[in-house]
Order: structure tokens, then sequence, then C-alpha cells
């Protein structure tokens, strides 16, 4: 055998252990991890002088925007922001310009991904207005229908329990995941009318109207939902304590339920509003310090399924209105995940092997990613090299991202991504993009 490429001289996790080896590369494919004595002969080797391998991350929850948003982003800036920060397969939500909800909107949307990313794209719809339609959607190749349940975007009112049990259902009978926004439509509608009657603007108005009673009442209800239909759902951003209690409850009744946590919910407060302003501001929103510790808790317990970023990019004056209700939520996400996670690892608050079930393995087996997420000989070569020793600055002025801000700028964190693999070529070297607009691809 002679391969395309060897890396000598780097270590990997295997097995929840640190192995030291090496790995073959053969056209898009891992070949084989062996040691360097049992690696094939190869036309090009590096030598990555002891660093850490890891499989390239999977995100799960990611706003690519382009078309009619692309001033907030697009493929190119986007999948760019997602090599720099480790990510090698996004998965990309429906809340577009136009929305993502038939076989020709996501042909459009895959059409002028192929052209512009560097890393794999993999999109969700949201629910068409036609439910015959899912079949063919989930046919082109869509991952998952998403359900704002905070507000209508798609074919199906959020408020119909009628509506939503039958795309449920159809959901259930194609086998694809229901990813969920939990916030309940009626209560945020009503405490906003309530509280702005009462001429509230401020944060804490704000965080009445996005409270945790609302992301609990929606999420019971999708859960009795899942269970009267079969349907597999995934509750994104989970961000109270007491929403992954219910969750976990549901999930020992036996239902089909899994659960993501992004990085600022597990690492802020809602004191970041009082120190940042609006560009800390999200939905769901930042919480109790009290919550993020149930987060962790609920980490370390395993009733977390996985990290994803919730990238959400926005332009800098759409963040920065006068009143809190028309500030646009969400902050870009891609190139601070998974430093402010191997942070994590730094600091003995999570295992290597942990984080990589969390932001590979098991997005991966949820979504259906086949062939990537894992270290292994015949794989699709989606891997990063780590330094886990650097400490640096995070500085939202240098993001990839259109959205240069960030709620964690200034931070330091330690450990680096310094090189991102993405189908066998290397498409990131130390914060440089080397990779081309169209060599990620779309995956279906
Ligand atoms: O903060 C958020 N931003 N929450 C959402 O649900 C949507 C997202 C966005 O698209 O900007
Ligand atoms: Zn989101």
């Amino acid at each position: 055998m002679f391969a395309d490429m060897v890396l000598e001289d780097v270590k990997i996790c295997l097995a929840g252990s640190i192995v030291r080896a090496g790995l073959a590369i053969e056209g898009e494919r891992i070949a084989r991890i062996a040691k360097e004595t049992n690696l094939p002969r190869a036309s090009k080797k590096i030598d990555l002088g002891g660093c850490l391998v890891l499989p390239g991350i999977i995100d799960a929850h990611v706003h690519l925007r382009d078309q009619g948003l692309e001033y907030k982003e697009d493929f190119f800036t986007g999948t760019c922001a997602a090599a720099s920060g480790g990510i090698t397969t996004v998965l990309d939500m429906p809340n577009n310009d136009p929305i993502t909800m038939s076989v020709d909107s996501l042909r459009r949307r895959a059409e002028i991904a192929a052209r512009k990313s560097i890393v794999n794209v993999a999109f969700y719809s949201a629910f068409p207005k036609n439910l015959e339609e899912m079949k063919d959607i989930v046919e082109w190749g869509a991952k998952g229908f998403k359900l704002f349940l905070s507000k209508q975007i798609g074919g199906v009112d959020p408020g119909d329990d009628e509506a939503l049990l039958r795309s449920f259902k159809r959901a259930a009978a194609l086998n694809v995941p229901v990813l969920i926004h939990a916030e309940d439509k009626e209560f945020l509608e009503s405490k906003f009318e309530e509280l702005k009657k009462k001429g509230c603007s401020d944060a804490a108005a704000f965080l009445e109207v996005h409270s945790v009673y609302s992301e609990i009442k929606a999420i019971k209800r999708v859960v009795k939902l899942s269970q009267m239909s079969g349907a597999q759902i995934h509750i994104c951003h989970t961000s109270a304590g007491q929403s992954l209690n219910f969750i976990a409850s549901a999930k020992r009744a036996g239902i089909n339920v899994t659960c993501e946590v992004t990085p600022h919910h597990l690492l802020l407060s809602s004191r970041e509003l009082e120190l940042q302003g609006h560009i800390a501001l999200t939905n769901p929103p930042l919480r109790s310090k009290r919550d993020q510790e149930l987060l962790w808790l609920n980490l370390d317990k395993g009733i977390v399924d996985i990290i994803a970023s919730d990238h959400a990019p926005h332009a800098l004056c759409e963040k920065r209105r006068d009143s809190i209700w028309e500030v646009a939520p969400g902050f870009p996400g891609l190139e601070t995940m998974i430093p402010l996670m191997l942070t994590q690892v730094n600091k003995g608050r999570l295992t290597l092997s942990k984080l990589i079930q969390l932001t590979s393995k098991r997005p991966a087996e949820i979504f259906k990613i086949e062939e990537r997420g894992s270290l292994e000989e015949g794989c699709f070569a989606d891997f990063i090299v780590v330094d886990m020793k650097e400490e640096w600055k995070i500085d939202s002025s240098r993001f990839h991202s259109k959205a240069k801000f960030s709620p964690f700028d200034g931070q330091t964190v330690k450990g680096r991504v310094v090189k991102t693999f993405v189908n066998g070529r290397l498409v990131m070297d130390s914060d440089e993009i080397v990779g081309k607009p169209g060599e990620g691809k779309i995956i279906r």
C-alpha cells in the first residue's frame, strides 16, 4: 500500500486513553491508524511533534445565513469560521431568507453552499405547509425538521397541537428527528405585552419574558407530542437546570429525546447582560449561576447528549439597538466553542474522551452523519490537530465570521486548534485558511 499522506508522531484518544500513533490518509479517507513502523509509505509526510489529533467536530446547531441574510454571514465566511474553530461538519438551521422548507429551497441553498464551503455542510428544514412534502425533503437528504415553538418559522403554527402531532407522526414515520427551539410562543407574547405596557425594557424584563417557565412549558409539550407520535425529538440549547431534570425523567420513561447545551450556557450567566449589554443577548437567554452548575451536573451524569455552538451571526448594528426588544438575539460561536471546551479539559472539568463524545461521536449518531465523527480506519479523514498547551486570548476582531463580536471576547483560553483537515485535505493551518471554496461536501 502507498498512501497519499502520513501524519507521524501524533497522539490520539483511543478508548479513553491517549496513545502515540501515526495516521495514513488515502484520498478522502483514513487508511490506517498504527504505530509508525506499521504505516504505509506515502508521497507526503507531516511530523506533528506529538500534537493531539481529534476527530473533526460536528456542530449540529449553526446558522450559516447567506442568501437574503448574506450581510450577516455567508457559506464561505461561516465555513472559514468553522475550519478555524476545528469544526469539519456543520448542520445548517432553516430560519433563512427564504426559509428552508422545501426541496426547492434546499436545492438552491445546497447549490450555493457547494460552491462556497470549505467544510462539510448538512441541512435541516422547517416543516412545510403541505406535510406531504416532508417525504421529499427527507429523501433529498435533510437531517431533521427544526421547530421553533417561539414563533412560526415554516408551514406549521407552533400553537396548533393537532398540526404539530400530524407533523411529528410523519417525522416518526420518516425516521428523522424534530429539533426543538423550546420557548412557548403564547407565554412569550402575553408576558411581552404585559411588560411593554408597563414600560419595562431592561434586561430583567427580557429575562422575565424569556423565562425558564417558558422553556419548561415548551419542553413538556413536545415530550408529550413525542410520546404520542413516537417521533425522535432533540431539544436545542437547553438552558435551565429544571429543563434537564425534566428531560432526564423523560429519558428514563423511554421517550425518544436527546438534548444539547451550548458553551455559552455552560460558561456564562445572565450577569453578562449587565456587564456586556446586548452583545450577550441570545435566546434562550443566559441563566443563573445555579443553572450553569446544573447544566454541568447533567453533562457529567450523561443526560446531555451533545454540545453545539448555536453560531448565530448578526450585523453589529443589529446588536446595538437602543430597545432590548429590537436587539437581534445570538452571537457567533464557531470560533470559540472548541478553544473554550479545551480550556475546560485543561481545567479538569471534563475529559477529552467525553468532549469527543459530545462534539463528534454523538452528533454523528443522532443526525446520521455517516462515516464521520470518529477517528477510524475507513472513515472520512475529517480531523483536527490540537495544541493543548497554548494559552491565548479570544480576539473577535480576528474572527473569520462576518460577526466580529463575542461575549467571550478578551477571555484567555488554553488549547488551540492548529490544523483542520476535511476529507483528507488541509483547510486551516495556524489560523490561515488554506482550503478552497467548494472543498467542503454537501452531506445528504
Ligand atoms: O438567539 C437566537 N438566535 N435564538 C434563535 O432562536 C435564533 C438565533 C438566530 O437565528 O439568530
Ligand atoms: Zn439557533
